[in-house]
């Protein structure tokens, strides 16, 4: 739900109870989130067929981690490493409860979602710089690079079908539209922590 009151100063604004809505990805995540997005489905469709496009998407990306990595310190609520640390902790008896269908509700990432957030910050990161390494001149044609590049990068890709499949999937169940929060920055707040 787009909320137009005006939100006070720990944003969340004040309407009807239904639709009280609060903030929850800071701009700058949110420009994060779809240029990573963009870039990385860029990156994979482009190698052998557009070289130049793939390099400039990869070494984008490599600009964009380094982003996410600053913005764990001094970004919004729901970006920082902070957060990220107790959820992630949190994640084995999360997926356990999952498993009997009791999922929680949360105002940033799940720990699942944390959990993914990590691995696909990983394998990017492998992905990305062992493709940077292949084409400068001490690791140019050296077949172990050119492997870890072509399995992270498949791995990235796994990760973000299943992350797309686990954001639809939460949605339904929890009846929030997670991918318009992801445009809006704002979700509703019914039963968070
Ligand atoms: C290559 C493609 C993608 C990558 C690498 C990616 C990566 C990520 C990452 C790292 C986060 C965590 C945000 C944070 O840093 O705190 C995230 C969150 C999210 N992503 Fe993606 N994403 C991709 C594609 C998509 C697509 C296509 C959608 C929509 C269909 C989507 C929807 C979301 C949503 C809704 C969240 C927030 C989840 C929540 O509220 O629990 N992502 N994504
Ligand atoms: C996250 C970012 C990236 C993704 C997802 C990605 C993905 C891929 C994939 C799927 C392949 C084909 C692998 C195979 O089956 O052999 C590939 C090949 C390649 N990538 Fe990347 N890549 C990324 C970043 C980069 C960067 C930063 C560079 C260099 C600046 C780079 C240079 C190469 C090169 C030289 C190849 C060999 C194939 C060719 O284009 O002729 N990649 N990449």
């Amino acid at each position: 739900m787009i909320d137009k009151a005006v939100p006070d100063a720990r944003g969340v604004s004040e309407r009807t109870p239904a639709d009280r809505t609060v903030a929850v990805w800071d701009l700058p995540l949110r420009l994060w989130h779809w240029a990573l997005a963009v870039s990385v489905l860029t990156a994979w469709f482009t190698p052998t067929v557009h070289d130049n496009l793939h390099r400039i998407v990869g070494y984008t990306v490599i600009g964009l981690l380094v982003f996410r990595l600053l913005w764990g310190f001094c970004g919004g609520r729901y970006s920082r490493f902070r957060v990220i640390g107790v959820r992630l902790r949190a994640a084995p008896s999360y997926l356990l409860n999952l498993r009997r269908g009791i999922t929680g509700r949360y105002i940033g990432l799940n720990p699942a979602g944390t959990l993914m957030l990590v691995a696909l910050l990983l394998s990017l990161g492998i992905s990305a710089i062992t493709g940077a390494l292949s084409v400068t001149v001490p690791f140019f044609g050296v077949w172990w690079i050119e492997d870890t590049h072509a399995i992270a990068s498949d791995v990235a890709i796994v990760l973000v079908v299943l992350h797309v499949v686990g954001v639809v999937l939460m949605s339904m169940l929890q009846r929030e539209n997670l991918i318009r929060a992801m445009i809006t920055g704002r979700k509703r707040i019914r039963h968070c922590s």
